[in-house]
Order: C-alpha cells, then sequence, then structure tokens
C-alpha cells in the first residue's frame, strides 16, 4: 500500500510537470559524457594507423593504431555482403563485451584480396574493379568508404578516444556523411523525425540509455524506453548509414553533417551501410537485424485498453458498449491490476475469479485479450516464478554475487537474468498453458511493460545498477539497453512453445532495440493529453520505421491527463494510420471509451476507426511487403521522395505503404492546414477526405472540418479495400473487396494485394499465402490480377465494385474528381458472382 500511495504521489508530480531532471542525468552528469563533450586527443593521444602493419587474414583487414603515449589498438575492416562494411577497434589485451543476439546471424564476409599503400593511403577492397573501397589514411588517420565514385562516410580518427577507468571503458567516435543535408535515426526520442544539431547549441546531446521516462518532454534528446543505434546520413546526392552494434549508454552530438558518438563501454563495433538511398540503407541494415513475421490480421484492428479494467464484469460491459455503439474492436486488454498482487501469471482471484469464463465470453465476440507480464518477480516464497527462478540461479545479481532486489509494482523484486538462455527458457514456459492457469487461447498476446528495465529508484536513473551482474559475469552496464529485447525474446519463444509454433506471437514492449522487429511492436510510452504529442508520435513512429521496426503506435489521447473531445477524435483519426491502433490511459484519469462522449464526437471517432477498418486489406498486404522486402510499413516523405529537399523536414505527414498520403491534424481548432503533395506535374493525388485531385510539387493549404484529416491515393495505385462495417476483423474474413483504382496521368493503375490464412506461420514455411498484382487501364477497361509468384496457397476473394478515380481534366491541377463505379464485367454477370482464384491470372473487361 505505501508502495502504490510513494508512486501514485511521484506520478501525479511528473504528470503534470514533465520528465524529472533530478532523476534523468543531463550530460554533465553523467561522467564519459562529460569529460568526451570537450575532449579531443592530444599530440601524445592522437592515434595514427601503421599502414605497413597490414595483416590480412580470412579476407578481414587488420591495422595496428598507435600513439605517442604507446598505446595501441586493433583496427579490424571488413567488407560485407550487400554493400557494407565493418569496423572494430579495441585494445590489445581487449576484455570489452562482444554483444550476441543482436544480429540475425554473423554476417557473410567478402574476402579482402586488394590492397595497395600509395602516397601514405591504403586501399581495400574485393579485387581492384570493385565499387566498395575502403581508404586508410595513416596520418592523419581517417578511414573513408566508398561508394562507385563518391565518399559515404569518413571516419575521422585524430578524435578517437579509448580509455579503461575504474568504472568505464568509454570511447569516442566521430564521423561526417560527405553528401549528407540531413541526420536521421537513432530511435527513441521525442524529437522532430529530422534530427536537431546539439553541437554548438544549449542542447545536450542525443542519449541512448533505455528508461522508464514518465511525462516526458517534447524536442528533446533525453532518452525514452529504446535505443537503436542506426542512423542515417542524408542529402539529395545519396544516402548512407551507420549502425552501432553496442548496447551500453551512448550519446550523439550532432552537427549538420557531422557526428561525434561518446560510449560508455563495451566494443566499438561499427556496420557502414552505403546506400546510396533511403531504402538500400534500410535494406542493408535488415539484412543484419532482420524483419518481423507476418503479425495475425486481427492484430491490425482496434484495441481498447485502460490501466485498469477493473473486474471481469467490466470487460464483459466495455466489449457489449463497443457493440451496442457500433464501434469496431478486435482486442481488450489487461493491464497489472488483473494480476493476484502483481505476480504476473496468475489473476487476482477477487475480480478476476473466472478467467475462463471471461474470455469464454470475449471469444464469443470474436474479441481476443492481451494482458500485461513484466520482467520482475515479485520476492514472494509462495510465489513460484520467483521461488523456482531464485532456485536456479536465473536472476541478475548484485557485484556480491547476491539477487539483486529492487522495488517495482509489486514492491521488493528480483529481475530475470534474460541474458541466460536458461532464464529465457524458464520465463518461457510460465507462458504455457499449463503454467499460467487460467489462460487460454483468447488470451491472444503479451504485453511487455517495464522492462528497460524499471527499478523505482531514483538514484539509479530508475533502472539496474550498472555494476549489477548478468550470466558470465557480464555487467549490467554493458547489455544495458537490450534487456527489454531479451525479454521479449524470451515471451516470442513462450508463446511460440505455447502454440506448437502454429500461431504468430504477438507482443508490445516498451524498452526495445535493434532487431526488437523479429520479436515485438512498439508503442511510444507514456505520452501526454497534449496536441504537441499527437504531433511528436507521427514523427515517432516514422521514426521506428526508418529504424526497422515496423509495428509502432501511440497512446490515443495521451496516457496521462485528459484529452480535450476536439484532441481525442483528431487522435483516433491521426492513428487510424499508424499501425498499432489502441487507446490506452492511466488510472488516474476519467474513462475514455469511445462511448461515453456525447454522439456528435462518437460519429466522429467512428468515422476514423471504420476507416481503419476499411483499409485492413491494405495493412496486411503491406505487413507481407515488409517480411518480403524489408520495405517500412509507414515511410517519411523523404524516404519515398529523397531527392526532393523540401521533403527533407516534414514529419506530420506520413506514406502508409508508398501509395496513401496522410497529414496529421495536430493544431487545434484548425480550419486549414499545410501540407505539401510531394512529385511533379505528371504526380495526381486523389483526396478521400474532400474527393478533390491534385498535382504534386506543391505546398497547399487545404480546409478541414472536425469530420476527416487530409488522406490521398497516388494517382497510378490500386487500393483494395473491404467496406462493409463489422465489430471486427474476424466477421469481416469473406467480405467482397472493392479495388479503388486511382488512374495516373496516363490512365494506369497498379497495386498489390496478399492473403493467407491469417494466423499461423504456413506463409512461411509452406508458402501457403497468395500474392497478385492488380493492374488497369483506362484503354481498354480492362482489370487484370496476376499472381507474382509460385506460392502454393489457394486463396481466393470477389470483388463488391472497381472504383475508378480519374481527374475531370489533366490541366487541373486542383478540381473535384470523377468517380466511376463498376459492378458488372462487359458481360453483364455481376462482379460478386465472379470467384477470383489468386494464383490464377483473371482478366475483367468491365
Ligand atoms: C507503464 C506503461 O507505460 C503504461 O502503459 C501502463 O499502463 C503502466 N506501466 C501500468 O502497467
Amino acid at each position: 500500500m505505501f508502495i502504490r500511495l510513494v508512486y501514485v504521489v511521484a506520478f501525479l508530480a511528473i504528470a503534470t510537470q514533465g520528465a524529472d531532471h533530478n532523476i534523468i542525468l543531463d550530460c554533465k552528469r553523467v561522467s564519459f559524457c562529460n569529460t568526451f563533450r570537450s575532449k579531443t586527443p592530444n599530440e601524445n593521444t592522437t592515434y595514427k594507423a601503421n599502414l605497413e602493419s597490414l595483416d590480412i587474414h580470412g579476407g578481414v583487414a587488420k591495422i595496428n593504431l598507435t600513439n605517442q603515449d604507446e598505446d595501441t589498438l586493433i583496427l579490424q575492416i571488413s567488407a560485407l555482403e550487400g554493400d557494407k562494411f565493418r569496423v572494430t577497434i579495441e585494445e590489445l589485451d581487449s576484455r570489452r563485451y562482444r554483444l550476441k543476439d543482436v544480429l540475425l546471424e554473423e554476417p557473410g564476409v567478402v574476402k579482402i584480396k586488394y590492397s595497395k599503400v600509395a602516397y601514405g593511403e591504403l586501399v581495400l577492397a574485393e579485387s581492384e574493379v570493385s565499387k566498395n573501397r575502403v581508404v586508410v589514411q595513416g596520418n592523419p588517420f581517417s578511414i573513408q568508404f566508398w561508394k562507385d565514385d563518391s565518399i559515404q562516410l569518413i571516419i575521422d580518427g585524430t578524435k578517437l578516444i579509448m580509455e579503461k577507468n575504474d568504472q568505464d571503458e568509454p570511447f569516442t567516435l566521430s564521423m561526417k556523411f560527405p553528401n549528407a543535408q540531413q541526420i536521421y535515426g537513432i530511435h527513441e526520442h521525442a524529437d522532430a523525425l529530422a534530427l536537431r544539431n546539439t553541437i554548438n547549441s544549449t542542447s545536450d546531446p542525443y542519449r541512448l540509455r533505455n528508461l522508464d521516462v514518465s511525462g516526458y518532454e517534447l524536442n528533446s534528446p533525453m532518452s525514452l524506453y529504446g535505443a537503436i543505434p542506426l542512423l542515417y546520413g542524408h542529402g539529395s546526392n545519396g544516402t548512407s548509414g551507420i549502425f552501432l552494434h553496442n548496447a551500453a549508454q551512448q550519446w550523439y552530438d550532432l552537427n549538420e553533417n557531422e557526428v561525434y558518438i561518446m560510449v560508455q563501454s563495451a566494443m566499438l563495433d561499427l556496420f557502414v551501410l552505403l546506400g546510396p538511398k533511403p531504402k538500400d540503407v534500410l535494406k542493408q541494415y535488415a539484412s543484419l537485424t532482420g524483419v518481423s513475421h507476418m503479425p495475425q490480421q486481427w492484430v491490425l484492428g482496434y484495441h481498447q485498453s485502460r490501466w485498469n479494467y477493473d473486474n471481469q464484469t467490466d470487460v464483459e460491459e466495455v466489449i457489449a458498449n463497443m457493440d451496442k455503439n457500433n464501434f469496431p474492436m478486435d482486442v481488450i486488454w489487461l493491464d497489472i491490476e488483473y494480476t493476484n498482487g502483481r505476480r504476473y501469471f496468475t489473476w487476482n482471484p477477487e475480480n478476476f475469479s473466472n478467467p475462463v469464463g471471461m474470455q469464454k465470453n470475449i471469444s464469443s465476440t470474436n474479441r481476443k485479450l492481451i494482458t500485461i507480464i513484466d520482467p520482475h518477480i515479485k520476492v514472494d516464497d509462495d510465489y513460484k516464478v520467483y521461488t523456482g527462478a531464485r532456485d536456479a540461479k536465473l536472476f541478475v545479481k548484485n557485484s556480491d554475487g547476491s539477487d539483486f532486489q529492487g522495488v517495482c509494482w509489486p514492491g521488493m523484486s528480483s529481475y530475470i537474468d534474460f541474458l541466460n538462455p536458461t532464464a529465457r527458457a524458464y520465463y518461457a514456459q510460465w507462458y504455457s498453458y499449463e503454467n499460467f492457469i487460467g489462460s487460454t487461447e483468447v488470451l491472444g498476446g503479451i504485453w511487455n511493460d517495464m522492462n528497460e528495465p524499471s527499478v523505482f529508484d531514483d538514484a539509479l536513473e530508475k533502472t539496474l545498477p550498472m555494476d549489477a551482474l548478468h550470466i558470465g559475469n557480464v555487467k549490467h552496464r554493458d547489455i544495458h539497453n537490450i534487456y527489454g529485447l531479451l525479454h521479449t525474446m524470451s515471451t516470442h519463444l513462450g508463446l511460440l512453445t505455447r502454440d506448437n509454433a502454429t500461431k504468430r506471437p504477438f507482443i508490445l514492449t516498451r524498452s526495445h532495440f535493434a532487431g526488437t522487429q523479429r520479436y515485438a511492436a512498439i508503442w511510444t510510452g507514456d505520452n501526454d493529453a497534449t496536441w504537441g504529442q499527437l504531433k511528436v508520435s507521427y514523427a515517432q513512429c516514422l521514426n521506428a520505421n526508418i529504424m526497422g521496426i515496423p509495428f509502432c503506435g501511440s497512446d490515443i489521447g495521451g496516457f496521462t491527463n485528459q484529452p480535450t473531445e476536439q484532441l481525442l477524435q483528431r487522435w483516433y483519426q491521426s492513428a487510424a494510420w499508424t499501425p498499432f491502433y489502441r487507446e490506452h490511459s492511466t488510472e488516474f484519469s476519467a474513462r475514455r471509451e469511445p462511448y461515453v462522449y456525447p454522439e456528435n464526437v462518437q460519429n466522429v471517432i467512428r468515422n476514423a476507426m471504420q476507416l481503419r477498418y476499411k483499409h485492413i486489406p491494405l495493412w496486411y498486404t503491406l505487413f507481407y511487403e515488409h517480411t518480403r522486402y524489408a520495405e517500412p510499413v509507414l515511410r517519411p516523405l523523404f524516404y519515398e521522395y529523397p531527392e526532393d529537399e523540401k521533403v527533407f523536414k516534414i514529419d506530420d505527414q506520413l506514406f502508409v505503404g508508398k501509395d496513401v498520403m496522410v497529414r496529421a491534424v495536430h493544431e487545434e481548432n484548425a480550419t486549414s492546414v499545410n501540407l505539401y503533395l510531394p512529385g511533379d506535374d505528371r504526380t495526381i493525388w486523389y483526396s478521400i477526405s474532400n474527393n478533390k485531385s491534385y498535382e504534386g510539387g506543391h505546398l497547399r493549404n487545404i480546409p478541414v472540418d472536425i469530420n476527416a484529416i487530409p488522406v490521398f491515393y497516388r494517382g497510378g495505385s490500386i487500393i483494395f479495400r473491404k467496406d462493409i462495417p463489422r465489430r471486427n476483423t474476424v466477421e469481416m474474413k469473406d467480405d467482397c473487396y472493392t479495388a479503388y483504382v486511382n488512374l495516373d496521368v496516363n490512365g494506369k493503375a497498379q497495386g498489390t494485394i496478399y492473403l493467407d490464412d491469417l494466423t499461423s506461420f504456413r506463409y512461411k514455411n509452406l508458402k501457403d499465402y497468395n500474392y497478385a498484382r492488380a493492374n488497369f487501364e483506362e484503354l481498354d477497361s480492362k482489370f487484370t490480377l496476376r499472381p507474382i509468384d509460385d506460392s502454393k496457397g489457394k486463396y481466393n476473394i470477389t470483388l463488391c465494385d472497381i472504383v475508378v478515380y480519374k481527374p475531370k481534366s489533366n490541366e487541373v491541377i486542383e478540381g473535384l474528381f470523377s468517380q466511376e463505379i463498376y459492378t458488372k464485367n462487359k458481360q453483364g454477370k455481376s462482379l460478386k458472382d465472379i470467384k477470383i482464384k489468386l494464383w490464377e491470372t483473371i482478366e475483367l473487361e468491365l
């Protein structure tokens, strides 16, 4: 009770004031950051590369770096398959931690067979004619990475510092992207997508250290819950990137196209991604850390959550009220209070006395349940999850070898050592139906929260101490940023095993790292009910997407405080275009389910939700395309239009795939909004919000009212929708599709559609899916569907109708467009009666 009271008081203070700077440290209060920010090596400590020491072994180049103090470092450079290089630097006697668990596999090395020293420079490449080359300069020491005839990245070796002291093994790394006009990346911050300069400014550097930050601030380089050390240097002439494979605390100082990185410990292990376009950088990164698997389709529907639904009757009533008021919904969530005293894998015996009955009820309405499971374990001799882990020595340890104990939701808790594969397997088996008594298949997914991990100790920045120990005496300091990733690995294993690998697990995680996409979706944590937080939610999820994590969303309405009705409506409209669509709020806010609002507000929310559901086939297809091509599901404008400087800073507009563009309305009382329509005079944008078509390449001011936000279809695209309103995705399963054909200036359009069994891994293991391309040409009114590959699926669809959008005149840069609706083919046969087998080519003459 006492703990709860303390937390409530602290929480209320934070919710009104923003993040607590006494708890969350700035660079000045972190010794290595404070020192390195203003320190440059002197005559004695500056390294030069001894090019004559070159030793190529197994295709990997090794070079000694020395300084006048007679310190020696070993530089290793390898060329990797798919336009990447890898660089490591370490001491001769290095004991630095080498990160495991993050990469998909050891990357394939392309052997360096060509080397040449001339004029104080060493050139390394696979062969003399290779387009990808590395040039190492001895003194002053630098490393240039070339692709074709362009230098993509230069590491400035004169700024390299590598130290060891009692606490840390910090190092710095300095680099420049010669082609870049803008730096993007290093998730997760509540800031603009286009990162700001922090050098020569009053700002702190951007920090990566996963922390439980309540009431986070906007436009801030402060760390949040996740860390992805991936960065793009982007310009209209080209893009390249780096991925620092290191999970310790790190800070990034930026200046135009320069980056100065300060890291607390562990290996300097850098991947250089040569681009030359944003798409290439992302693919190169995904080749290292992987892509997400398909979500089950119901996950793409609407999620209703709250901290907390009080009891099983409350849960049933929420669902009944959603149905009564015609709000579609797929999932209801339970936060920590469903447990017995915050002992995860148990149920509160009073309020959730009949979990199986509750799940039956949820299932009878074709809904799923998701419950929270956090990584801290209550210290309690009568709690088997605890005693089992304690006895098997699976908890994180203090530096003296005893189990670490700290306070979190349940009171005194210990923390599973997820670095240990045995601990991961141990925790995973608690998800089984036998062990998580009262759980059934209706429990469709798991919410892993507080996994930075959070420890309620302000002196520790609310997390584990740096010197806590993991298996093999690995210091927590060295792996801090992957704790959440490891937690989700374990949960993923648990869910896979629970269902004999027949179902695609769904996990929502707060903490994340590079590679999280293989296991989980993320949300933006404890945001606040403000307009600025609505705006930043787009920047955050766009950033997550170019960091390889497609499944992202924000708490609709803001987690803390109470949104105005207008803000809530705008949030429902905007969030309908982010992959994860969930309303969630704290226990300190008033109830916020859509049906508690007046009829006019309900109507707006319902329309936004229904628009989301109409596009479920699009979302599903885009997730498939992510698994197949490593393309993000949400895309910033610069990703699609990398040469157009006008889009570099836009982050309140986004692309869903490449064909739908959305502008969030994040301004209070807006009657019009400014937005940019990319492309040129041959690009057409069809607004589905006001039925006008627009020419590309212009800034526009577009009138808006409360009923909709601007959404455009790209001319030249075909978008498959399911337009019949239903209560959830399950009940939409057999509905017919409407194909929206959005003609380009040549009267043509193309799109894709993907189908599978919606739940299993058969698409992956047995090619049990169908993936087809649709084509339409105005000239002969022919709509064609052709399989894209030789998949083995036998899925078919019917079309309710085909809607063709076309501008009224080619000249107009803004005007109402015409719509033709086809419900029959040329022979007069209703489209609904034509079964389209997606594994065969079919031509419909309209
Ligand atoms: C913190 C999470 O960010 C929030 O969403 C959740 O409601 C609380 N923990 C309680 O579990």
